[in-house]
């Protein structure tokens, strides 16, 4: 049984994340989507709500669990028994730094390996915080997330708006 794990923020999910989770589950029997704390980004969501918003994004997709995780990613992926990291590579952009975090989870374990995956090319431009500026702005949500997370967010943004 291979399993994959999924690390990232969530802050919130995206059609992006969601297309690089279906696509990991051609690649692996179980998808872990590890939500992280990841304070230095002071997420809009707390970890309890991008864990909810994935959970709901994700509900009727099969072999996916949906976790949060503290500390080191090499350290959890080694404790669930997982074959390998997956993480989006989107565009050239993003190779250095996924470059960089690769080897150095690498070089913390040398046992874990990270795979990546290319998202569908209408989603390669995304990120969580570009969405949030459209959100902050009134623009269109729904070409990238789900209703019910594109609704938290606007209320997120309402209410810290006021
Ligand atoms: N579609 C849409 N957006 C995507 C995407 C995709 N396929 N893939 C990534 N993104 C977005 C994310 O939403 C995020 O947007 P934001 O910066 O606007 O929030 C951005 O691209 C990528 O952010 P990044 O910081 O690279 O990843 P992350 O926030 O998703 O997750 C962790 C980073 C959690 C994997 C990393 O911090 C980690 O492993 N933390 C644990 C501690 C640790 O082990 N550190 C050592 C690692 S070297």
């Amino acid at each position: 049984m291979k399993i994959g794990v999924y690390p990232g923020t969530f802050d919130p999910i995206t059609h992006g994340h969601t297309d690089i989770i279906v696509r990991s589950l051609r690649v692996f029997d179980k998808v872990i989507v590890a939500v992280a704390p990841n304070p230095t980004k002071r997420p809009l969501f707390d970890l309890a709500e991008r864990l909810e918003m994935v959970k709901l994004v994700t509900k009727g997709l099969p072999h996916v669990e949906v976790v949060t995780f503290k500390g080191l990613l090499v350290e959890y992926v080694q404790k669930r028994k997982a074959h390998a990291v997956i993480r989006g590579l989107r565009a050239i952009s993003d190779f250095e730094y996924e470059f960089q975090m690769a080897l150095v989870n690498r070089k913390l374990n040398k046992s874990v390996e990270t795979v990546f995956l290319m998202p569908s090319e209408e989603y390669s431009y995304l990120t969580s915080t570009i969405i949030k500026e459209v959100a902050r702005f009134g623009g269109r949500l729904t070409d990238f997330l789900h209703p019910q997370v594109a609704q938290r967010l606007l209320r997120r943004i309402g209410t810290r708006a006021t």
